[in-house]
């Protein structure tokens, strides 16, 4: 069975991950969303709310299961025997920064874990967490870049 991880923050789920996760699901038997915790980005959102909508988005999604993780992601991925990393590339700017984790976390699980890319489709390609909380900080409509329930959470968190 081939199971994998998305790793990331997820400071609300956008359609640019939700992209990925399904396209994921189409090639994997089972993907794993995997929520970090412990983030030194300061999330607008916590853990409890992110599992919550990332939850109710993919919840037509039979093999896409979401979990929380703390700490670092190969020792997550080691205790439950994942060894496939699934990760979004945007644009050129992603990938210095990509390249350098996979390698590092190849290096560190001593060759047993691998990182698969998959390049976001064209139409998210400017897409970020932190663009839409901008937008929605201003009252800005993000309908259009993240689910309504997502916008709504927004709203009530920013305005
Ligand atoms: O959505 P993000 O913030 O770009 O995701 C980054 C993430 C969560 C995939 C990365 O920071 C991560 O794996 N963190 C867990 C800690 C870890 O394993 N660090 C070693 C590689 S940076």
């Amino acid at each position: 069975m081939s199971r994998v991880i998305y790793p990331g923050s997820f400071d609300p789920v956008t359609y640019g991950h939700l992209d990925v996760i399904k396209r994921s699901a189409a090639m994997f038997d089972e993907v794993i969303v995997g929520i970090l915790s412990n983030n030194a980005k300061n999330p607008l959102f916590s853990i409890g709310e992110r599992k919550e909508m990332l939850e109710m988005a993919v919840k037509d999604f039979d093999n896409v299961k979401v979990i929380t993780f703390e700490g670092l992601l190969i020792d997550y991925m080691k205790k439950h025997d994942i060894s496939v990393i699934v990760r979004g590339l945007r644009a050129v700017t992603d990938f210095e920064y990509e390249l350098q984790i996979a390698q590092s976390n190849r290096k560190v699980s001593r060759d047993t874990i691998d990182t698969v890319f998959l390049t976001t489709s064209i139409e998210y390609a400017y897409l970020s967490s932190s663009i839409v909380k901008e937008y929605a900080r201003y009252g800005t409509d993000v309908t259009d870049f993240v689910p309504d329930f997502v916008a709504k959470k927004l709203k009530e968190k920013l305005l």
